[in-house]
């Protein structure tokens, strides 16, 4: 039986092959879907968008997300909703974002099991994004 993470890193692997504007496309999907968004990040260079795509990525390909990333991801939530002004749906539109580019870009391998997979990590992130979303608004 093929693990989650295999599926997972199937579907980064053909998006990358695949789709050369992959980081573009993500952006251009969640601005249309949050155009809140786009002003919070208009003073933010593509290499600096790169790194926090990057990072998305990361954490999607983490199969140990709760036992590995809590702190990164507690860290990264207070900065961003206290210091950069960012709403709790505008992180899981992100991640919707992501979802949408990777379902397209990963066509090619995309079948029932693979599509399973990816969906149960981006469930995971999302829920643990949403834990930490709740403590910081009633902290
Ligand atoms: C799990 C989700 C996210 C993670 C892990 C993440 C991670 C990061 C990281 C690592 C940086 C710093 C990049 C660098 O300077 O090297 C960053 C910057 C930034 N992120 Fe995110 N991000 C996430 C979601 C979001 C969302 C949904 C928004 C909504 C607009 C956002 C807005 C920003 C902004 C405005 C900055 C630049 C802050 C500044 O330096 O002025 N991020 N993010």
């Amino acid at each position: 039986m093929t693990s989650d993470q295999v599926w997972i890193e199937t579907a980064f692997d053909c998006a990358a092959v695949d789709n050369q504007n992959f980081n573009a496309d993500v952006y251009r999907v969640f601005y249309q879907s949050e155009p809140a968004a786009a002003p919070l990040m208009a003073h933010i260079d593509e290499l600096v968008q790169n790194k926090m795509l990057a990072e998305v990525v990361r954490l999607l390909l983490s199969p140990n997300l709760e036992s590995e990333e809590a702190g990164y991801l507690n860290f990264e939530v207070k900065t961003h909703i206290e210091g950069y002004g960012v709403s709790s749906l505008m992180f899981l539109s992100f991640n919707r974002a992501v979802f949408k580019v990777l379902r397209s870009s990963a066509a090619r391998v995309w079948e029932e099991d693979l599509a399973a997979a990816v969906a149960r990590r981006f469930t995971a992130l999302s829920e643990a994004l949403k834990e930490r979303l709740e403590d910081v608004s009633v902290s």
